[in-house]
Order: structure tokens, then C-alpha cells, then sequence
């Protein structure tokens, strides 16, 4: 397939490199537009060759692309995406995969014609230097319909194939909203206390916890999310357990002087709130702390 990647990040080029091992024509598209291959090295590749070149940033290569995969970050969604929309077929699926919910919706219009898809990965990628990337955890990755009346492609196979597993999610928006509780809660607070995640199980920690999840919980019935402060809480401190030596991506973010993607995370939890009348206090301030910590650094 001719498969097009927006954003050659952590996960961007893991992607690549996988689709490029299962004999796909992989197109990289970067900030830098003038750029015009890309190298990336998969680091711990059993092959010996294990160094990789894509053609970058090819316009012309945009009318044959069957997939896109948007790999950027919620914050940089409609700008990655936006000036290659008019040059893409409407046959092309387009894949988002990006932690936070709501980047898509800005967009909806300019996509009503194309097929749009929702990605969540657990997969974990890492840029240890430029060019370089890092498969650090082996997870799995969910994708469903945008829209109600997208059907199940073909590409779920093809991508399964290259970074397995891969799974059709019907309905993406509960796995969405149960990835989104986990990031309102782990990510925020490591951040602001810039300790790894496993430091959350301290029992200091307990009474915030709780709160955050009571309302998050309230957020996530109120648009038929099916779930509770048991089922919940037992899901966090699973995920804190789990990745206890891990450092967020938002605490890196902010250890990184990069925006974090607190807008689409607490933010639209926030917005979700509001729109059912819900108070949630103990996001909200969490929230209010994230964007200060950002004022104090110029973003990269
Ligand atoms: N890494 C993981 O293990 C992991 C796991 C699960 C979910 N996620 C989520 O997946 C998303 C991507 O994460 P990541 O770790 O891959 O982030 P990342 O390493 O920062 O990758 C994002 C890439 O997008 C590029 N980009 C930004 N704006 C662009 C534009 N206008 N045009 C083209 N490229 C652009 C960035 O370029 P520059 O380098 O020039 O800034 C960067 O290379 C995030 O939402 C993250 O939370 C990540």
C-alpha cells in the first residue's frame, strides 16, 4: 500500500519502520518541509540493516495514498493536517492516533469526505535522539469509526500485520474515554510533581486520587460511559503499578519546556463537564496548574 505518515516522532517512526519491514511504500511528512528523506534507526533491531531511509515531505506522492497515518500530537493536529487535505483523494482513510480527545472535532468539516478513524495505542515508542527510535513497551493498538457510518477497512489488517496487535473498535469512543480517565489523573500529577508514576501509589497521594476519580466518573455516565469509582480506581492503580518506573508523557513535556497536551486531556473532560452541567473541581485545579507551570517556560 501507499501509506503516508504526518509527524516522524516517537510513535511516527515506529510506524514507519514497521510498515516500511512489511513491504509497504512509506511517505514521511515533517514540520520541515523542505526535508526530503528521513532516516530513522529502529535502536534494538535484531537485523544488522537496521537503518532506514523514507522519501519526505513528497506532495505529489499525496494523490496515490491510501492511508494516512497522523501521528502528531493532540495540540498539532489541525496544523500537521491542514494543508494536505485538498491534495489527498476522499478515498484515502486517514488514521489519527494521538493521546486527548476532542483535536478531531475542530477539524469536521474539512473531513466530512474522507473516511476518519480513531486510534489509541498502548504501544511505547521513544526518541532517545534525533533520528532514532526506541520500541520501549509492547502494547497493542484499538482503532473504530470517527464517524457512525465508516465501515471496517482492510487497512486494520494491513496493520495489524506490521504492529500487531491491531484491533477493530466499534465502538472507540468508550476506549477513548477509559485511556482519557487514565491520562486526567497520571498525567497531571506527575507533572506537577514531576516524579515517575509509581510514586502516585504513595498513600499521600490516596485522597486526590479518589476525588479525581469520583468526578471523572461522573463525566464519563453522563455521555453513557459505562463504568465506576471501583472499576476505575482498580483500572488507575493497575496503570501506576504497571508502568510504576515510567515517566508520563506530560511530565516529560514539561521537564522538556514543550506544551503539554493538558487542552485536550483535563481540558476536554472540562468542556465535557460543563456541557452536562457537572462540577469538577479537583480537575479544574489540577488544569489551572498545568497551564501555569507552562507560563513559566518559553514552549519549544
Ligand atoms: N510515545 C509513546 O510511547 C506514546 C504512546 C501512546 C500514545 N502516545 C501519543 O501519541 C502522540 C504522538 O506521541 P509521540 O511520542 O510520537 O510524540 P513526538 O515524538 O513529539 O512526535 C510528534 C511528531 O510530530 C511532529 N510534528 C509536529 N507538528 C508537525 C507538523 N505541523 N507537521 C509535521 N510534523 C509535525 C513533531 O515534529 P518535531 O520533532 O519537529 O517537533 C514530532 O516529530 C501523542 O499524542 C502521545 O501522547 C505516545
Amino acid at each position: 500500500m501507499n501509506i503516508g505518515i504526518v509527524g516522524l516522532g516517537a510513535i511516527g517512526s515506529l510506524w514507519a519502520v514497521k510498515l516500511h519491514q512489511a513491504g509497504h511504500q512509506v511517505c514521511v511528512f515533517t514540520r520541515n518541509t523542505h526535508q526530503q528523506t528521513a532516516q530513522v534507526t529502529l535502536d534494538m533491531d535484531s537485523n544488522n540493516d537496521s537503518v532506514y531511509t523514507f522519501p519526505t515531505n513528497q506532495h505529489d506522492s499525496l494523490a496515490q495514498c491510501e492511508c494516512l497515518l497522523v501521528t502528531v500530537k493532540s495540540t498539532q493536529v489541525t496544523q500537521a493536517i491542514s494543508p494536505f487535505l485538498p491534495f489527498l483523494p476522499t478515498t484515502t482513510s486517514i488514521i489519527f492516533i494521538h493521546n486527548g480527545m476532542g483535536a478531531v472535532d475542530n477539524l469536521q468539516s474539512q473531513l466530512a469526505n474522507f473516511p476518519v478513524y480513531l486510534a489509541t495505542t498502548t504501544q511505547a515508542a521513544f526518541r532517545p535522539k534525533p533520528n532514532h527510535v526506541q520500541h520501549t513497551g509492547l502494547g497493542g493498538t484499538l482503532i473504530g469509526p470517527y464517524s457512525s457510518n465508516i465501515r471496517k477497512s482492510n487497512i486494520i489488517k494491513v496493520l495489524n500485520n506490521a504492529l500487531a496487535p491491531v484491533h477493530w473498535q466499534e465502538n472507540i469512543q468508550t476506549a477513548l474515554w477509559n485511556k482519557l480517565a487514565i491520562n486526567c489523573v497520571i498525567n497531571p500529577l506527575t507533572a506537577i510533581h514531576q516524579c515517575k508514576n509509581g510514586e502516585l501509589a504513595q498513600p499521600t497521594f490516596t485522597p486526590t486520587l479518589n476525588l479525581l476519580i469520583q468526578e471523572i466518573v461522573q463525566v464519563m455516565n453522563a455521555v453513557s460511559i459505562t463504568t465506576s469509582t471501583s472499576q476505575l480506581t482498580k483500572v488507575i492503580n493497575n496503570v501506576i503499578i504497571t508502568t510504576a518506573n515510567n515517566y508520563s508523557s506530560m511530565q516529560q513535556d514539561v521537564v522538556h519546556h514543550r506544551a503539554t497536551e493538558i487542552d485536550y486531556i483535563t481540558g476536554y473532560l472540562i468542556r465535557t463537564a460543563k456541557l452536562h452541567d457537572i462540577d469538577i473541581p479537583m480537575n479544574h485545579q489540577l488544569f489551572s496548574q498545568i497551564k501555569h507551570l507552562e507560563t513559566k517556560y518559553p514552549i519549544q
